[in-house]
């Protein structure tokens, strides 16, 4: 780790002029910004292939722009960045590299830590032919069950980054209409597995496990639920046909009886989070096919070779991270509120919030001193013509400190028999406008009096109807949503995500919180299964008083 980033990055030059910067334009109205500068748009914005980036709505300057820039410098942004692809042990608290970049093909010619590059490169490149030959079996129907049958339905059990990522692909790319079906259960309470199994057929049913440790007790619970299910219609040599699994764990995986054609390999230097891009995508190349898959790949390894080229300032990553520090660190910001407007992206926020709250929910930095200032914010969101009839209230006049993107596809979806598109892309547009300029009171006034308002109902309602708007945001926009845009997307936020904990100096890659969970829910199923209400907590005496 360069020294510079183990110091508190409160003690740059650029932190201590960026908060005075702050102060000094405390006062200042987006809509002045808007409007004040008619080639603002062109100076902030970004464009990257089918991927354009406009962060004019954000509460920042020339001058803003500059400081964070100098953070960034004085941050040593530019030598982390090759440390990531160079696979440097990054990972501090684990010892690890973090190369999820070379899934997608990147990678320096440069000796890294973890291994020799080649290696690596050699290792991505045989995996990935190996899965994405198997995906293409499955959907031709040339790899077949034990009794001869295609498969018809495809099961992928895992959580967290075995499971979002793959969702996600799933849902916003594949076109429904062919023959192999696929589903996702990750929930440990049975239900999910439940509906997945609804009107399958063990003859043509195929599980994928995925999971990085194939210990993970949510996926354990349901794999071995999988396992009774189709064993109680199949013999148990059918288990070799009829799962697949990616893990690092060889002897679990014997256990189970994973045949050796169907186990697919990922490594500790990829994090579960960053995992999509490798086997762990299984399932999504099976509903998108091989082709898509590699598409998806290609896009990523654009915003990869961005991201490592380009110069800070032109850099899209680069730029979002530094404007998310400025707004959460001198401008208060709590939340950051993911609205996309094409309901194919609708489990983009669920995946977004493992990526940045996992990674940036650390409260010390890599050298292990504890920190004194705001790392990460709270993730959330969903559709965003959906959430302006829900909880789009709370941003527009709520009193949390918010920064929403707003992800658009300009060009919709080709089998959309509804239209609407292009009045969702007008709604976006509205919402972004009306976060940065609000509505001021000489509007709200003219308004009201024009619907025929006495001057003591303006006077009531006025403050009701005012809007203080500043707000930032970004606008995200795809030409359309296709593999490699949706992979362009997704490491654009990987890259931002890194570029914040850069610069807070924290280590994204690792997930002791998790890890406790994992450990604590151990003892307390043991206990329970027990019913050793001596050693629970009160509510678990509860739990066990009303079981049945
Ligand atoms: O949710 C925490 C986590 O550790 C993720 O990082 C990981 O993707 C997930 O659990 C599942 O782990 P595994 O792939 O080992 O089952």
């Amino acid at each position: 780790m360069a020294k510079g980033n183990t110091i508190n990055p409160q003690n740059t030059p650029a932190w201590a002029l960026l908060s005075d910067h702050a102060q000094k334009n405390s006062g200042l109205k987006l809509s002045n910004l808007l409007d004040s500068n008619s080639s603002r748009y062109s100076q902030f914005s970004l464009e990257l292939g089918n991927l354009l980036v406009d962060f004019s709505r954000c509460l920042a300057t020339d001058e803003t722009l500059d400081l964070l820039v100098e953070l960034a410098e004085q941050r040593q942004l530019h030598t982390k960045i090759n440390d990531l692809y160079s696979g440097a042990l990054l990972n501090c608290s684990e010892g690890r590299a973090a190369l999820h970049t070379a899934l997608r093909g990147a990678g320096s010619a440069e000796m890294p830590a973890v291994t020799d590059m080649a290696s690596v490169a050699n290792l991505v490149a045989e995996q990935l032919e190996l899965f994405l030959d198997f995906a293409d079996a499955i959907r031709a129907g040339n790899r077949l069950g034990h009794t001869g049958q295609r498969f018809t339905r495809v099961i992928n059990i895992g959580i967290g980054g075995s499971d979002l990522g793959p969702r996600l692909v799933s849902h916003a790319l594949a076109d429904h209409s062919e023959e192999v079906s696929v589903h996702y259960v990750a929930g440990i309470d049975g239900i999910e597995l439940h509906d997945a199994l609804c009107g399958a057929v063990p003859e043509t049913t195929l599980f994928i496990i995925c999971s990085k440790t194939f210990a993970t007790l949510e996926t354990r619970i349901n794999a071995d639920a999988a396992r009774q299910w189709l064993l109680s219609s199949l013999p148990k040599e059918a288990v070799a046909a009829h799962f697949a699994a990616i893990s690092v764990n060889d002897t679990a995986m014997d256990e189970f009886g994973i045949a050796a054609n169907a186990r697919f390999r990922i490594w500790d230097w990829v994090g579960g989070r960053f995992s999509l891009w490798s086997a762990v995508g299984l399932s999504a190349a099976i509903a998108i096919g091989s082709k898509s898959f590699r598409r998806l790949l290609e896009g990523a390894a654009l915003m990869d070779e961005h991201f490592k080229t380009a110069p800070l300032r032109q850099n899209i990553p680069v730029m979002l991270g530094l404007l998310a520090i400025w707004q959460q660190n001198f401008l208060g910001v709590s939340n950051h509120v993911v609205l996309p407007y094409d309901q194919r992206l609708k489990l983009l926020p669920d995946y977004l919030q493992q990526l940045f709250m996992e990674s940036l929910g650390k409260g010390v930095r890599v050298d292990g001193a504890p920190v004194d200032y705001r790392t990460g914010c709270a993730v959330w969101g969903g559709v965003g013509s959906n959430s302006q009839h829900s909880f789009a209230q709370w941003l527009h006049q709520g009193t949390a400190g918010i920064q929403v993107d707003y992800i658009g596809t300009v060009n919709g979806p080709s089998m959309s028999i509804a239209g609407g598109h292009l009045e969702g892309m007008a709604n976006l547009i509205a919402q972004a406008e009306s976060l940065a300029r609000g509505q001021a009171a000489a509007e709200v006034t003219d308004a009201l009096i024009e619907s025929g308002c006495g001057d003591a109902e303006v006077e009531q309602l006025l403050p009701h109807k005012l809007h203080p708007g500043s707000r930032p945001s970004n606008i995200i926009l795809l030409r359309q949503l296709d593999p490699a845009g949706l992979g362009m997307l997704l490491a654009m936020y990987e890259h931002q995500v890194f570029v914040e904990a850069t610069i807070w100096g924290i280590n994204p890659f690792d997930q002791w919180g998790v890890e406790l969970g994992k450990v604590r829910a151990m003892k307390f199923s043991k206990l329970l299964a027990e019913g050793a209400s001596e050693s629970l907590p009160g509510i678990g005496i509860h739990f066990l008083r009303w079981s049945k």
